[in-house]
C-alpha cells in the first residue's frame, strides 16, 4: 500500500510517498481503508520535532532518538472497515468509521489497523461515522473535537456561564466554541479579523479581534477561559476571570489524557443532531502531503486541513 513515510525529523520535504506492507489485523483489530485523514498540529510537531528544549531528551527517548519510531504520521481518519480479526464483534465489513489514531499515528496511509475497543487515546479510538458527514468532514471531527470536548468538560461549564475561547479559529478552537454553546454557555471567541465571521457562524455570541482589542482589558469577567492555541497565559487572563474562574490551556496535559471511545460516540450524536460541524480549510491528496505540511507549519489554518486518500 501507499503511505507517507517520515524517515527522519525535519522540514516537510523529509516526507516520502512509499510502498509499504499492508497491515494485517490482529484478533481484536479492524483493518480500515482510509478515505480521508488530516494534517494536524501533532503531525507537524512530530515531523519537525518541535518541542521545548527542556523536553528534548525525554521526547527523543519516547518518540525516537534519530528518527520517529512511528514513521507513518497521521492521527485522524475516516474510512471503511475492510477486514477484522476473529474476536471483533462491534464492526462489520463495509462499516463507515471515524477514528483517532492518537500517538499510535499511522493514518497517512491507504490502510490502518485499529483496536476495536481502544481503551485510551494512545491505542486508537474508533466509532461508526456520523451519518450526515462526508469522509473528509468526519476525519476532521476526531482529534481536535475529542480534545476540545475533554477541555470543555474539565471547564465544568454550567448553563448561563460566560466562557471565552482564545484562538477560536483553529481545530480545537472551532470545536470548543460549538461545544461550549452546546453546554449552555454564553461564548466569546478571540481570533484574528479574518476569522471573525467564521467564529460567529459557529455560534459565538461575541467575537474579539486579538490584534485590535485586549480581551482581558474589558469589563466582562468569565467563568472559564480556554486558550485553545496555547498563545496566552494564566497570568494574562487573571484579570478576565471571575473569582473562582477556571483557566485551561491546550498544552495542559490533563486535557487530552482521558479521551475515550464514548466521547467519539457522543460527538457522533451531536454532529447528527446538527449541533457540531467540522471546519475544513484546505484539502490535499496524499501525493500532495508535503504541501499540506507546509501549509499547517504556517500556523494559520482555519479549523482543519484534510488529506484525501482513497478515491
Ligand atoms: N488538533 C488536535 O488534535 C490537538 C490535540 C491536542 C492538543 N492540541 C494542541 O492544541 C493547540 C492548538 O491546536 P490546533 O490544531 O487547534 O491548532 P491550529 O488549528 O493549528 O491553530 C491555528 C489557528 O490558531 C490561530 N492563531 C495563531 N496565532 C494566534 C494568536 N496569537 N492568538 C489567537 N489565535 C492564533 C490561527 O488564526 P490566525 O491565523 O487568524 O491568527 C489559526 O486559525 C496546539 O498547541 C496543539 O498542540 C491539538
Amino acid at each position: 500500500m501507499k503511505a507517507s513515510v517520515c524517515a527522519r525529523y525535519g522540514p516537510p520535504e523529509v516526507l516520502q510517498l512509499r510502498e509499504v506492507p499492508k497491515p494485517v489485523p490482529r484478533d481484536e483489530e479492524i483493518l480500515v481503508k482510509v478515505f480521508a485523514t488530516t494534517v494536524a498540529r501533532g503531525d507537524v510537531r512530530m515531523r519537525g520535532f518541535a518541542v521545548p528544549f527542556w523536553q528534548w531528551l525525554p521526547a527523543r527517548l519516547y518518540l525516537g532518538v534519530r528518527k520517529p519510531k512511528r514513521a507513518v504520521l497521521g492521527m485522524e481518519l475516516a474510512g471503511e472497515v475492510e477486514a477484522f480479526g476473529r474476536n471483533v464483534t462491534r464492526f462489520s465489513k463495509g462499516d463507515r468509521v471515524f477514528a483517532f489514531a492518537g500517538f499510535g499515528f499511522g493514518a497517512h496511509a491507504e490502510y490502518i489497523c485499529l483496536p476495536e475497543n481502544g481503551a485510551r487515546a494512545e491505542e486508537g479510538l474508533v466509532a461508526l461515522m456520523p451519518a450526515n458527514m462526508s469522509f473528509a468532514e468526519a476525519a476532521a471531527a476526531t482529534g481536535g473535537a475529542l480534545t476540545a470536548l475533554r477541555f470543555m468538560r474539565n471547564g465544568r461549564i454550567c448553563p448561563g456561564q460566560r466562557v471565552l475561547i482564545y484562538g477560536a479559529s483553529g481545530s480545537l478552537g472551532t470545536f470548543a466554541v460549538q461545544l461550549a454553546k452546546h453546554f449552555g454557555a454564553e461564548v466569546t471567541g478571540v481570533c484574528s479579523a479574518a476569522n471573525l465571521e467564521l467564529v460567529r457562524s459557529l455560534g459565538a455570541d461575541r467575537v474579539i479581534d486579538y490584534a485590535a482589542t485586549d480581551f482581558a482589558a474589558g469589563d466582562l469577567r468569565y467563568d472559564f477561559v480556554f486558550d485553545a492555541v496555547a498563545r496566552t497565559s494564566r497570568r494574562r487572563c487573571r484579570r478576565a476571570l471571575k473569582k473562582g474562574g477556571i483557566f485551561l490551556s491546550a498544552h495542559d496535559a490533563r486535557g487530552s489524557s482521558a479521551i475515550r471511545t464514548e466521547d467519539l460516540v457522543f460527538l457522533k450524536s451531536l454532529i447528527e443532531a446538527g449541533k457540531v460541524r467540522s471546519v475544513i480549510d484546505r484539502t490535499y491528496t496524499l501525493e500532495q502531503i508535503v504541501e499540506a505540511h507546509r501549509y499547517v507549519d504556517l500556523g494559520h489554518k482555519k479549523g482543519n486541513v484534510v488529506v484525501t486518500v482513497a478515491r
